[in-house]
């Protein structure tokens, strides 16, 4: 199970092309890869809000009648495709994902690796939905070149989502 959040056959969405590891998370928990992959226009990466929409829709054709989708795996910045994405991008993809009633996995763990002209918009300071209905994973591997020693962190504001995730890693 994803953080107890899915159980084994529910959907996680996924915006391909992304870090490979994210479809491990995924199928080694269980549950299915639902793509929403990203577009190419003009040569710029946007994200698919309609097939974003279309996922939540119940006739979604992945997935079984007591399955659903739960929770989107948001990259930002993305690898590979480089995006850092603004907040108009952040904020249309989280109403969509949170309205449906799903919960928002970010991992901002490139944050600090930016041109300097951009700014990174950290998910959860949009609003407190969006803060409550989130999980923002980071770490100082990338920013200080300490890939390898596992030092993640995770940051779950909702308190019931935290024990959820304790419980689920304890128990
Ligand atoms: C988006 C993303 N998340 C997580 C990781 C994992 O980081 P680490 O190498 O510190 O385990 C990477 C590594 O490339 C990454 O690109």
């Amino acid at each position: 199970m994803l953080f107890d959040l899915t159980h084994p056959g529910d959907g996680v969405i996924l915006q391909e092309p992304v870090y490979h590891p994210f479809f491990l998370a995924v199928t080694n928990s269980g549950c299915q890869i639902i793509n929403n992959g990203l577009k190419l226009i003009n040569g710029k990466y946007i994200m698919d809000y309609n097939g974003l929409e279309d996922i939540f829709k119940p006739q979604f054709e992945f997935l079984s009648d007591s399955n659903r989708v739960k929770t989107i795996i948001f990259c930002n910045p993305h690898n590979p495709v480089g995006r850092s994405w603004d907040k108009e991008e952040i904020v249309r993809m989280g109403e969509i994902v949170i309205g449906n009633g799903g919960i928002v996995i970010s991992d901002e763990i490139h944050c600090e690796i930016l041109f300097k002209k951009q700014k990174h918009i950290p998910f959860a300071t949009i609003s407190k939905e969006f803060e409550q209905n989130c999980i923002i994973c980071m770490s100082p591997s990338k920013t200080f070149n300490l890939a390898g020693l596992e030092i993640s962190t995770i940051i779950i504001p909702n308190k019931k989502i935290r024990d959820n995730f304790i419980n689920t890693r304890t128990g």
